[in-house]
């Protein structure tokens, strides 16, 4: 099924779809395993990064190939595409959908940069995303910023036609100083004043309960990668302290284990 099918099947349902970030074999296989142990569905997201890490159609291709090896339901996702350029490659390689973020451009080119990209993925029939309002990036303070307003995402989902928005509803990207809280009265909002699949940015570190009443007040996609590198990096660091194995095949399993269970613990959110 097109991810955009995907995400009308489950609009009137108090369900979510899970979007975790992958970066290399180990971290895709732990996905894998949580997906297919569950039996739940997974978008896998690739930003520029992992892209030159791994390499565009390498990365695709380890991405479908887990899918079909793992017996997942699945697609390919671009995690904030910050060109056009980058978003037509993508189409190129195969992407099921790709995200075109313009948050930090003017309204106004925000729209005609999304609309460029919808018109672009819809000859290859493929799910867009776009990104309305300020969701801190790493590095970024989270501080004093707006909200998306349920007029804005109205106006700017009928102007793009996009499938999916990410809106600012107090999430931000990697680690939070301090407990985040969402707006969940501006959620309920955007989802009574829109009909496009509502996307949680920043998920790790958001408590799981704010996660569940987000999923329930109509958040479609949860996204989730700061808490996954971070699982993987800790394990492998404590692990080889004082640890003289240079079979990489005995030190990597614990660490897809430990990210395996984290992503079983976000999939049952949703
Ligand atoms: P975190 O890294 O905070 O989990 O955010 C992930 C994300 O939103 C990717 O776009």
């Amino acid at each position: 099924m097109r991810l955009k099918d995907k995400y009308i099947s489950i609009r009137n349902k108090p369900e979510a779809i899970l979007a975790t970030n992958f970066y290399n074999f180990e971290t895709l296989r732990a996905e894998m395993e949580a997906a297919s142990q569950l039996k739940k569905p997974l978008i896998l997201q690739l930003t520029q990064s992992s892209i030159d890490y791994m390499g565009l159609e390498n990365a695709v291709s380890m991405g479908k190939s887990a899918l079909k090896y793992y017996g997942v339901e699945g697609w390919i996702h671009l995690d904030h595409g910050g060109s056009v350029e980058l978003v037509k490659k993508c189409i190129e390689a195969g992407f099921d959908s790709v995200m075109f973020d313009g948050s930090e451009l003017p309204l106004e080119q925000n729209i005609e940069l999304t609309r460029e990209v919808v018109k672009m993925a819809a000859k290859s029939d493929i799910c867009v995303e776009a990104e309305l309002g300020f969701i801190a990036k790493l590095g970024q303070s989270s501080e004093n910023t707006e909200h998306t307003t349920a007029e804005e995402a109205k106006t700017f989902a009928e102007e793009t036609k996009v499938d999916a928005l990410a809106i600012a509803i107090g999430t931000a990207h990697g680690f939070y100083k301090k407990e985040p809280k969402l707006n969940l009265t501006r959620l309920a909002e955007i989802k009574a004043a829109t009909d496009i699949a509502l996307v949680l940015h920043g998920g790790s570190g958001v408590p799981h309960e704010a996660v569940k009443k987000a999923v329930q007040l109509g958040i479609k996609k949860l996204n989730v990668a700061t808490e996954i590198k971070n699982a993987f990096m800790m394990t492998l660091k404590n692990l080889l302290s004082n640890n003289e194995e240079i079979d990489l095949r005995k030190v990597f399993p614990p660490a897809i284990q430990v990210v395996k269970e984290l992503v079983e613990g976000k999939l049952m959110l949703v």
